[in-house]
């Protein structure tokens, strides 16, 4: 069993600070890619407020495939450079989208999503894939909650590998 733990009152960065510990506990030593997903996606769903969906998007073949998440069932495929998850992966930027109404090409999975945070995951100069985060508020993610998923990004990027 794996029990972490965070107070509800825990500030953005702090709040990362912790889920990317708890995440490098998880993920070390384990090799299956999957399962590292799958729990990641589980602790941001626990750990962060204001979301209804988390989880991975895969580089399968050149394009963006549905991995383990919490939330909504979701789009399996999105072509690089569609979407916000296709921006970030054919950018290999963050994106943070404050109203995803008014992202061109936005791609809605779950109608209640308002805004977006996608961050690419890189090992090794190459691409894995992306974290999606999504939360039925507009803007409810900020340049601490994108660093710090950038953070979460270079700390499991190695056990995502495969
Ligand atoms: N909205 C995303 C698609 C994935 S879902 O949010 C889970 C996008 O535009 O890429």
């Amino acid at each position: 069993m794996f029990a972490f733990e965070i107070n509800p009152d825990t500030p953005t960065i702090e709040r990362w600070d912790e889920i990317v510990r708890a995440a490098g506990a998880l993920v070390d030593g384990e090799p299956d890619a999957i399962a590292n997903m799958a729990n990641v996606a589980a602790l941001l769903w626990q750990f962060l407020p204001d979301v209804n969906w988390t989880g991975f998007y895969r580089l399968v073949e050149g394009e963006l495939v549905l991995g383990p998440f919490q939330g909504k069932a979701a789009c399996i495929r999105i072509p690089i450079g569609q979407g916000v998850c296709g921006a970030a992966a054919r950018t290999r930027k963050t994106q943070l989208v404050d109203d995803v109404r008014a992202f061109e090409g936005h791609i809605a999975c779950d109608a209640d999503s308002r805004s977006e945070l996608v961050v690419p995951l890189a090992h090794d100069g190459r691409l894995l894939g992306v974290i999606d985060i999504d939360s039925p508020y507009p803007a409810r993610f900020d340049t601490d909650d994108a660093a710090g998923c950038e953070r979460l990004a270079r700390r499991i990027a190695a056990a995502l590998a495969g």
